[in-house]
């Protein structure tokens, strides 16, 4: 069961990042020629969206109850706190995790209700850019000391 959400968790990371950056260029494309916001704008940020908050409810399970390592900090209490791999998943991982998805909702439910077209696609842009950069800072990338994971889901992964 954890290897399973693990695994899932992984490679949707995939799917949210090149839908993000798809909206991104899209959104920088119509507002610079002033094309209409169309239905395939509106499809695409629904996926987006879909994918974000499917990311955050498998990691949500993770938090709740099959990670061990959250677990672990939980366990540890305060000291957890102190403790920078612990932290990370306990504290940072989540709170930005929530952070993207009250963003990337806000982002969505807004911009259907902007006057023109040019400004949806300028809103979306922008708040896709913001939501994309905390991704980054929280994605635990293997170049990152301690904290850091594969790039795809490893065969080892319910090792961790
Ligand atoms: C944890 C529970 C969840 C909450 C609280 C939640 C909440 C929301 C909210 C507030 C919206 C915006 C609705 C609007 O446009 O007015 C939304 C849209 C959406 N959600 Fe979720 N969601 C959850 C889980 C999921 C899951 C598990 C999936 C996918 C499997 C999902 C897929 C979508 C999609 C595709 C949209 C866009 C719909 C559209 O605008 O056409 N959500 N959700
Ligand atoms: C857009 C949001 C998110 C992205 C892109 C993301 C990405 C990732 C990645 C790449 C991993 C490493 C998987 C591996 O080891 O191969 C991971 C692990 C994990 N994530 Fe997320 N995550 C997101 C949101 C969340 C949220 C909101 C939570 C908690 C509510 C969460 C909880 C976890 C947990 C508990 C682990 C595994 C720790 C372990 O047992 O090793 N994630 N996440």
């Amino acid at each position: 069961m954890y290897a399973a959400f693990l695994v899932v968790h992984s490679l949707l990371r995939w799917a949210v990042l090149v839908l993000a950056v798809v909206v991104i260029a899209r959104g920088v494309s119509g507002m610079r020629s002033g094309r209409a916001f169309d239905a395939t704008d509106n499809k695409l940020g629904a996926a987006f969206l879909g994918s974000v908050h499917l990311q955050v409810l498998l990691g949500l399970a993770l938090h709740l109850g099959l990670s061990p390592i959250v677990s672990a900090a939980m366990a540890a209490g305060g000291a957890a706190m102190r403790d920078k791999v612990l932290r990370f998943w306990m504290v940072e991982h989540l709170s930005m995790g929530l952070l993207v998805a009250v963003l990337v909702t806000v982002v969505r439910v807004r911009a259907k209700k902007l006057p023109t077209d040019v400004a949806k696609h300028k809103f979306v842009a922008l708040g896709t850019v913001a939501a994309l950069v905390v991704m980054f800072a929280m994605i635990p990338w293997p170049f990152r000391p301690r904290v850091g994971r594969s790039l795809l889901p490893s065969p080892t992964v319910s090792a961790h």
